[in-house]
């Protein structure tokens, strides 16, 4: 007998932001930098930074809990947790398996992925896989960064754009129009040597070297990256969009990763949006990598900015490099 693919849908978001703001004034004092420079190169006012007892997997719980209450579900109902970032509290145990123990999802499986900024969405691609196959009803996706601790903060190039954050959702199982439509997943690891953190792997093991020579944070070459940036996120969004049957004249909000602002307008010309279909707030938080979408649509959720039935855009990219994309309908 053909068993027909389920249908799977954002159940409910959350997230969490530290309190603790890092203004471009503060910046002002810690590197030759000016807020007029960040503010006319990136877009960024500010950014939040963890407390010392806060890890990926403390703020990413505390995302999940809000994610969980939004669609309405207790934690032991749920089969799979993935949490995309690039900060895990350590190399293993997984991410998930932290956040696990501490909302007690005593019955799901625990996995991390890393796919830097793109994780989100990639985490999406495939918790949609495991529902609409039928083998999973309930799955926690959780994107969750502290940057702000592989950041090198005596770098004006990159400590200026990162910041800390995590958000959650809840996929879980349709029965209505509400579904992931279509993703789209892509990548070049040609380009490593762009954006990474070169330390602290099999390949640089933690040493006195190492960290003599700050191999343990990220290192970007900002002006080679834009450049990839803005074709390939454009190219993402055009490729869900095509996927799904689609086009930009569907899209109701575009929710875009959150890393420059140049970025994003470049992106939002080449599909002809309107500022009022764009969901912005790097100005607030920077680039927290993983978490920028997963905050942003929580957040446009909470402000009553997402409708039920409107076509949301979702489009990243990040170091490896990768990119994707997802087409959902609310
Ligand atoms: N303050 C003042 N001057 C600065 C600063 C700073 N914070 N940082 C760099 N500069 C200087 C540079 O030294 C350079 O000076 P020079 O001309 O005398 O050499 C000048 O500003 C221009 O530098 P560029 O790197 O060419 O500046 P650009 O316009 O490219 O902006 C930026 C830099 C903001 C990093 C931009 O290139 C960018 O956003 N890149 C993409 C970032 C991104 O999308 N990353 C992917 C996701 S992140 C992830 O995956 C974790």
């Amino acid at each position: 007998m053909v068993q027909h693919l389920k249908h799977a849908y954002i159940a409910g978001t959350g997230y969490y932001v530290p309190k603790k703001v890092l203004t471009n004034k503060d910046l002002e004092k810690i590197v030759d930098t000016s807020d007029e420079w960040i503010t006319t190169r990136t877009g960024i006012k500010e950014r939040r930074i963890a407390a010392r007892e806060e890890t990926t997997s403390v703020i990413g719980a505390k995302a999940a809990k809000q994610a969980l209450k939004a669609a309405g579900i207790k934690a032991d109902e749920l089969d799979l947790i993935i949490t995309a970032t690039i900060t895990p509290d350590m190399p293993f145990p997984a991410t998930s398996a932290l956040i696990q123990n501490i909302i007690g999802a005593c019955k799901a499986g625990v996995v991390d992925i890393e796919a830097a900024c793109s994780g989100y969405i990639y985490a999406i691609s495939m918790a949609n896989q495991f529902i609409r196959t039928g083998e999973y009803k309930n799955i926690l996706i959780v994107a969750s960064e502290i940057l702000s601790r592989i950041t090198d903060w005596e770098d004006r190039n990159t400590c200026v754009l990162f910041g800390d954050a995590a958000g959650a959702a809840v996929i879980r199982e349709s029965q209505s129009k509400s579904e992931i439509i279509a993703a789209y997943l892509g990548g070049d690891g040609a380009y490593k040597d762009l954006l990474y953190l070169p330390g602290g792997g099999s390949l640089n093991p933690v040493s006195k070297a190492t960290i003599d020579k700050r191999l343990h944070y990220i290192k970007m070459k900002g002006n080679e990256t834009f450049k990839v940036a803005v074709t390939q996120m454009s190219l993402s969004a055009e490729k869900v969009l095509e996927k799904a049957g689609m086009t930009k004249k569907d899209v109701s909000l575009l929710v875009p990763h959150q890393a420059n602002l140049r970025i994003i307008q470049a992106v939002q010309k080449r599909l002809e949006l309107p500022d009022d279909k764009v969901y912005i707030n790097v100005n607030r938080y920077g680039n927290t990598s993983a978490a920028t979408i997963a905050v942003a649509i929580a957040e446009a959720v909470q402000e009553g900015k997402v409708k039920k039935g409107d076509i949301i855009l979702f489009v990243a990219f990040g170091g490896g490099f990768t990119w994707a994309s997802a087409l959902i309908r609310w």
